[in-house]
């Protein structure tokens, strides 16, 4: 079938859908929904069979839905409208929610039901609800109501009826703490509720702003940390502040000023940058309750090391939960002094576990842009050093010579993070993961993390180009099938830990573990008398430095409209195929209107 997807931008579950149906032998072709007369112009040039919506924030015009069927995605369980349809079910605490697949007629989210899937709910923040549980049965949903369409449904005659109902916008002033009132439990679903966006409404030092990556302090912590009121701010750990509960207490990890254009009358818009950051001067004077890398499992913290607990100490798991995935020049240099630790370890194999939402997005895009408005150092300055700590760390990875590594994707990755995790010798990732490994979407960047090396030694450098070029999200089973990927996981992302312990033991007890250690270390070697990895660095940082420094701002364009969600004005034609596409991307679409027809 030839399918559009009509979406507000290409996010996590747009691009799931996309990888899913093309797997499935379908023309995808995407539009964003920029206005009626551009969606009417996509559907006139690309002439789908049906249009799905996974991610709108307006109405599918009429002129659209009464000529095609149009079948939008809603996050919530069948009855459920509105645009806030997560945000209320964690705050009003469900036990099980939903995604259903209604078509698009006058109402908003009231057309009739094609299908629907349910999840229990989980305690964290909608984004990861929205990126894992949702996603899930979205796709599930989807092909099923795909299944209908192909067997000559046309219309879902039942109006919907179902257990939700209508459920207006949450207003910022419905998402405020009373902080001498409510429960932790409370704080941390409204707190989950509206991660990433829009954040609490709250203050910090006095100041106010918006609240976001909010984790359970535990009993242990609170009782070290000083006394005080439900509210107060009593302890710092890494880049996080301990706010007081009535009964505990919250970790803040991140915050959003409220900055007001005095002149206008209107907010401005600003970054969500860490606390450390945001208030540097106040989080500095705080007792500093940071931890050991190996510290307690319920202990939050964005790093933690720890071994198998067979006893025979064979496998290091370390874990780096970067907010977001995006890794700092201060978390990459963290990051390089955890590896060095763990290659203290008289371990066999070491698992590099990334975060549980993303592996890992690559440089700080949002802190390179704050750089721009500290004014101590530039954009340009503050990516040139974040992109050499990052290459630090691919290098701290490639340099375990003695044992093997492993890169498990529990989460996402994207752009740097992907050839991050290809610097280990093995990648596996869980099923439903999605890669990008590719850099030019942001403004034509080159890319560095020795992808030079490490992209082409695993898919042969016509497909690396290819890659690079076409920009598109892969799924793991593509990623297993042209070698960029090793073994796929099943389960979640905490689920899967069980998986990733038995193949990583498994690999540190092989028969030909020492004959893998040598074949690795002649491997190297080789290499590097070939072209040293400090050459193909160099030549990889040349471009980086053109992209920063040069005459061709592209980069900074697009960063800046990445952190501030800038609208888009037209669909990237690499996504739209029906306006062009990109080479790789077009040549496909027609290789594959030519088998079917
Ligand atoms: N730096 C800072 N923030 C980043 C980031 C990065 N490298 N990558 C993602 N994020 C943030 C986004 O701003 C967004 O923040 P918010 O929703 O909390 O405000 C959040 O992570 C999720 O990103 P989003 O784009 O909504 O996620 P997605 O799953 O739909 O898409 C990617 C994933 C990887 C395709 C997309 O995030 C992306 O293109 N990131 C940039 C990758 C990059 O170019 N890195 C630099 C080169 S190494």
């Amino acid at each position: 079938m030839r399918i559009l997807l009509l979406t507000h931008s290409f996010n996590s579950l747009t691009q799931r859908l996309f990888v899913e149906l093309r797997q499935r032998g379908h023309l995808v072709s995407v539009e964003f929904d920029i206005a009626d007369s551009v969606t009417e112009e996509a559907v006139a040039l690309f002439a789908p069979d049906l249009v799905i919506a996974p991610f709108l924030k307006r109405a599918i015009p009429e002129r659209i839905w009464s000529r095609l069927v149009c079948l939008v995605v809603h996050p919530g369980i069948v009855g459920d409208r509105g645009p806030s349809a997560l945000d209320w079910a964690i705050v009003r605490d469900e036990r099980s929610w939903g995604v259903t697949v209604l078509q698009a007629n006058g109402e908003m989210d009231a057309g009739p039901v094609w299908a629907s899937a349910t999840f229990p709910m989980r305690a964290a923040r909608k984004s990861s609800l929205y990126r894992n549980e949702v996603t899930v049965a979205a796709v599930q949903a989807v092909l099923e109501a795909l299944a209908a369409f192909e067997a000559g449904w046309r219309s879902a005659n039942d109006a919907q009826s179902g257990p939700g109902t209508w459920n207006p916008a949450m207003r910022q002033a419905e998402r405020g703490i009373d902080w001498a009132r409510e429960s932790t439990a409370a704080v941390l679903a409204k707190l989950h509720a509206a991660d990433s966006f829009p954040g609490v409404p709250d203050a910090l030092f006095g100041q106010p702003c918006r609240l976001f990556d909010a984790h359970a302090a535990t009993p242990q912590t609170v009782a070290r940390a000083p006394r005080g009121q439900p509210g107060d701010i009593v302890a710092r750990r890494e880049h996080a502040v301990l706010r007081l509960t009535v009964d505990a207490g919250v970790w803040i990890g991140h915050a959003k000023l409220a900055v007001r254009d005095e002149w206008e009358n209107t907010s401005l818009p600003s970054l969500k940058l860490p606390v450390a950051q945001v208030f540097h001067e106040a989080w500095a004077q705080l007792p500093d309750l940071s931890l050991p890398l190996e510290h307690d499992a319920g202990e939050w913290s964005e790093f933690r090391y720890w071994e198998d607990d067979s006893g025979a100490g064979l496998v290091g798991y370390l874990a780096f939960d970067c907010y977001n995935g995006a890794m700092s020049t201060a978390q990459c240099q963290r990051l390089c002094a955890a590896l060095r630790y763990a290659r203290g370890r008289q371990t066999r194999v070491l698992v590099l576990l990334g975060g549980e939402d993303f592996f890992s997005n690559g440089i700080h895009l949002h802190q390179i842009e704050a750089a721009e408005h500290r004014g101590a150092e530039s954009a340009a300055d503050a990516s040139w050093r974040n992109i050499q700590a990052m290459d630090d760390v691919a290098l701290e990875i490639l340099a375990f010579s003695d044992r093997m590594t492993v890169s498990a994707l529990r989460g996402n990755a994207g752009a740097g993070g992907v050839f991050l995790a290809l610097a280990a010798d093995q990648v596996w990732a869980r099923e439903g993961v999605l890669v990008n490994p590719h850099y030019k979407n942001m403004g034509n960047l080159y890319g560095s993390e020795y992808w030079t090396y490490l992209l082409p030694q695993r898919v042969g450098a016509q497909r690396a180009s290819d890659l690079m070029d076409g920009r598109l999200p892969m799924s793991v089973r593509r990623a297993i099938e042209i070698g960029l990927i090793d073994a796929s996981l099943d389960g979640d992302a905490r689920s899967c830990l069980a998986e990733i312990g038995r193949r990583a033991v498994a690999l540190a007890r092989a028969p030909d573990y020492a004959a893998h250690i040598d074949n690795k270390r002649r491997k190297r070697a080789a290499d590097e008398a070939a072209k040293p990895l400090a050459q193909y660095r160099e030549e990889e940082l040349v471009h980086m430095h053109r992209n920063f420094y040069g005459f061709d701002p592209s980069y900074h364009v697009a960063r800046y409209h990445f952190v501030y969600k800038l609208p888009h004005a037209h669909t990237p034609r690499h996504l739209a195929m029906h306006r062009g596409g990109s080479l790789p991307a077009a040549q496909e679409l027609q290789a594959l209107a030519g088998k079917r027809s």
